[in-house]
């Protein structure tokens, strides 16, 4: 599926913009910076599907990509939240979206929440899972970046970073790795994916 159609659909600004909901959706989360369109990228093969960029907090509505053709299931990919220099208002306009989306996308299947490897669940994160529980939407943490640290620490992010799904209701036990730049994990993120999308 993802060697073939995937394209741009829209940008939502607000939840009156979303399209319709015809088919399954994934949705992608996390702090601004951590690689989610970096992630979408090399999840679709594509080079820049998502925009990445170096400015954090780029990403300020949610983007939807269409897979498949006949059309089978959309990627998300959610606002970054995190970003330390938000005014209150923007941070106030994020939470009001994303949360009445989750809680009211009666298509959305599951939500990957990416985590950089290097620092684990911080309390944003944690802030982001409780939201995501309270909305009883199902979501995988994935590591990102995991090429930017050591093996023993990734192993060792990653034991802790188990230990806290556990924790929460609606996470998924199983704590994927993976890395943009090196290809690393793709393919297990990519199986997960259609896993989530179309069972
Ligand atoms: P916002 O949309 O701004 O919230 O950011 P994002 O989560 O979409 O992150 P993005 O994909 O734009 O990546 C942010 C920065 O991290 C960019 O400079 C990327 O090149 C870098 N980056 C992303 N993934 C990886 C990775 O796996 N390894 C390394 N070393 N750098 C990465
Ligand atoms: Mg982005």
């Amino acid at each position: 599926l993802f060697s073939g159609r995937v394209d741009f659909l829209l940008s939502a600004p607000a939840l009156k913009f979303l399209p319709e909901p015809t088919v399954p959706e994934v949705a992608f989360a996390g702090r601004s910076n951590v690689g989610k369109s970096s992630l979408l990228n090399a999840l679709t093969g594509r080079k820049s599907l998502a925009r990445a960029s170096v400015t954090p907090g780029r990403t300020q509505e949610l983007n939807f990509f269409e897979v498949g053709d006949p059309l089978s299931f959309r990627l998300v990919d959610m606002p970054g939240y995190g970003f330390a220099k938000a005014p209150p208002a923007v941070v106030e306009k994020w939470r009001r979206l994303v949360r009445d989306f989750l809680r009211g996308r009666v298509v959305l299947r599951r939500t990957l929440l990416l985590v950089d490897a290097r620092h684990g669940i911080k309390p944003v994160d944690d802030d982001m899972m409780k939201m995501l529980d309270e909305a009883a939407v199902g979501y995988r943490v994935v590591l990102t970046k995991a090429d930017k640290i050591k093996a023993s620490e990734l192993a060792e992010v990653t034991a802790r970073t188990e230990a806290e799904a556990r924790k929460h209701i609606a996470a998924h036990p199983q704590v994927l790795v993976t890395s943009a730049e090196l290809k690393m994990g793709i393919d297990d993120l990519r199986a997960a994916v259609l896993e989530d999308a179309l069972i």
